[in-house]
């Protein structure tokens, strides 16, 4: 957080960058830490305060206000402050290992980042054999090192701040974003990212002198390490910058995530790739490293649609609770202006000048992790119908680890709420070096995954902020159907079918609120099962994916082992797991796996199994077999799933708190896993 010519005391930026960082915890949480200037001493001596706490960010907070110089009136008139929250890649979580890392005892440079630098323990050995010590375990740790070394070898006294990172990021490999702090370049900020997400938001009563940022070049080439100090840099040119008119009063915020800064400003400018952003007396410039041909010549400032209660809890004690009671109107929000039910047409805009394309290909790849993953399964069989080609669904790590065949006429989806997810982020830059037809399919305005991908659908979610994914996965899963749907516009032989759901589609939110009003009746499930170790899901066909799905939900935020099993396998191993104390959820619906489900259930309780069953409220068969059911309105099979997974959503999340879980903040998971 930066403010230029706009007064703000020390307690008001503490205020700011904790506010800042609660908002993003969801990310990661280990521990948290902060760095601003400290007051002057005697000697007038400038030196930056760092404080870290291992932790949640409340810990941070309650530290600071443990610090005797919080309360100090001292106004800044212009200060430039960092903050981070940190999930642990290397390193065990504590103080030391926490961010801000520094350059030196006296703290010349401070750093934070999110990402990881690969090839850490070259540039660890190399600073360590020019006399540099390292105190954490961290690969950030090289960094601040690495820019100290650079200054203290500058050729020149008035090599500016943003060259210095220049040279840092020429030797950095793997995924960063990372924002700079010197005592040697105060009220200065300098920004930069390669893989991870960054962006700027921009607040000042003024109106600003231009909307797009021209992007400069330098050009400049340094090898390796070695030859860094021989290196000759070409200088800044200064003349190109953002700057608010009038008295150019202006505060600038840089966070990983827009939730961060949202209730400061929605004005906002998404860094790209190599990108190095940096403020000199309250102007914004925007440097490169190198031309290509591809790249847009400027960054424009862009307007966030996102609302600040938009990512407030509300009435609910939890976001995932939240977003779970939120989904009869996301699944409307990635519906709206898409589907039209009178003339029963889907327009999905981000796809449409590519259909032709898309239609003529030779198969579908469909590529996620985790609940995202789950989307792709849940939808197979129903793009496999309206399509008419054959659909793989992938999880990204595999397919990378396979080496998969890719050719220039396969189209590859992408789906991640985030849009940051690294693992598929990499299957997409793979996918595209073979020339396949990359599509998005994320929840996330700016993400790298939406702007890298040929073409793409936003499933307007809005924001999901508890780590436990929910209503992103019904509107991946809406707008993959929406997909199908629009692929599918021309067939005359699929008219029935389309028609079938397209109504179903029409009555979906209706049908959500139905099911989130046995909210009660899952709670009561919960009271009884929240003791157990284990719990299996068990289905087939339309509602396989709903069993992973649950599974995974349970796992995640309740601890138990839970797994999601394929009944058409039960005979081949997991029936061995069935006795008279294994809880067992069966997802049994009246579609076209009916009668072979019922088999399942049969054979799960000829070994005294004792079914919970989630059915359809007319069907009377399941139930007479059931320890308890749950009923659940009936809809089209291929949507069926959006609401089967909906008890399980419920279901998760009271077994959570009656366990005694942080529900929004599980151990050891992060929002968004931008490593591999
Ligand atoms: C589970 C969950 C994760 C994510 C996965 C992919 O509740 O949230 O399994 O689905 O990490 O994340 P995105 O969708 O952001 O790519």
């Amino acid at each position: 957080y930066l403010n230029y010519r706009v007064p703000r005391t020390r307690k008001e930026i503490f205020e700011t960058l904790i506010k800042g960082l609660q908002r993003l915890e969801y990310r990661g949480y280990d521990s948290a830490g902060v760095a601003i200037d400290g007051n002057n001493n005697e000697d007038k001596e400038r030196f930056i305060k760092l404080v870290k706490k291992r932790g949640k960010v409340k810990a941070l907070e309650e530290e600071l206000y443990k610090q005797d110089d919080l309360d100090s009136k001292a106004d800044f008139e212009t200060h430039f402050g960092i903050a981070h929250t940190r999930w642990a890649t290397h390193g065990v979580p504590s103080a030391i290992n926490s961010h801000p890392q520094r350059s030196d005892k006296r703290n010349e440079f401070v750093v934070i980042h999110n990402g990881i630098i690969t090839n850490y323990k070259d540039l660890r050995k190399f600073l360590e054999s020019k006399g540099y010590e390292f105190e954490s375990e961290t690969d950030t740790e090289t960094i601040p090192k690495l820019i100290k070394y650079m200054y203290d070898n500058r050729e020149s006294e008035d090599t500016s701040f943003s060259a210095l990172v220049e040279r840092v990021i020429q030797q950095l490999e793997g995924a960063f974003a990372l924002v700079f702090k010197s005592i040697h370049y105060p009220g200065e900020a300098v920004a930069t990212r390669r893989g991870s997400p960054l962006l700027i938001g921009v607040r000042s009563k003024y109106k600003l002198s231009t909307e797009q940022i021209p992007v400069l070049y330098r050009t400049c080439n340094i090898e390796n390490v070695k030859n860094i100090c021989n290196s000759r840099m070409k200088r800044l040119d200064s003349s190109t910058c953002l700057h608010a008119v009038g008295d150019k009063a202006v505060e600038f915020f840089f966070a990983s995530d827009a939730s961060a800064i949202i209730e400061h400003t929605n004005r906002v400018i998404f860094l790209e790739d190599d990108d190095i952003a940096a403020v000199t007396d309250g102007k914004l410039s925007i440097h490169r490293l190198e031309r290509s041909a591809s790249d847009d010549p400027s960054r424009a400032i862009q307007t966030l649609q996102m609302e600040l209660q938009q990512i407030m809890k509300g009435n609910f004690s939890a976001f995932m609770q939240k977003e779970i009671f939120e989904q009869p109107e996301s699944v409307v929000n990635t519906m709206r202006g898409r589907v039209n039910f009178e003339s029963s047409t889907v327009l999905l805009g981000g796809l449409k000048d590519h259909l032709k394309e898309i239609r003529r290909c030779r198969r579908l790849i469909i590529i996620g992790c985790g609940t995202s993953y789950h989307a792709a399964v849940a939808t197979r069989q129903v793009l496999e119908e309206l399509t008419e080609l054959p659909v793989m669904v992938e999880l990204a790590s595999d397919f990378l680890d396979r080496n998969t065949p890719v050719f220039r006429d396969d189209v590859c989806f992408f789906i991640s709420q985030s849009g940051e997810t690294a693992d598929t982020l990499m299957a997409l830059r793979y996918c595209k070096e073979r020339r396949a037809l990359t599509v998005g399919i994320t929840n996330t305005v700016g993400s790298s995954i939406s702007r890298e991908t040929d073409c793409g659908v936003h499933i307007n979610a809005g924001p999901e902020i508890g780590v436990a994914s929910t209503k992103a996965y019904t509107s991946q899963f809406v707008s993959l159907v929406m997909f199908g749907l629009m692929m599918s516009e021309d067939r005359i032989s699929l008219q029935k079918r389309r028609q079938e759901i397209i109504s179903g589609l029409k009555s979906l939110p209706e049908m959500i609120k139905e099911v989130l009003s046995l909210d009660e009746k899952i709670h009561d499930l919960a009271l009884e099962l929240y003791k157990q170790r284990s719990l299996l899901v068990m289905g087939r066909g339309y509602n396989y994916a709903t069993c992973l799905e649950g599974a995974l939900k349970i796992k995640e935020i309740t601890y138990m082992h839970s797994e999601g099993i394929l009944a058409g396998e039960l005979k081949h191993g997991p029936l061995a797991l069935i006795d008279k104390q294994m809880p067992v959820i069966m997802v049994i619906m009246k579609d076209p796996c009916f009668t072979k489900c019922q088999n399942a259930l049969q054979q799960v309780t000829a070994r005294q199994g004792r079914p919970i069953i989630l059915c359809s409220k007319e069907d009377t068969e399941s139930s007479k077999f059931a320890y308890k059911t749950i009923e659940l309105p009936h809809t089209v099979d291929c949507l069926q799933g959006v609401l089967s997974v909906i008890p399980l959503q419920l279901l998760s999340f009271h077994l959570a708190v009656l366990r005694g879980y942080d529900v929004d903040f599980p151990r050891n998971l992060a929002k968004s896993v931008t490593v591999e």
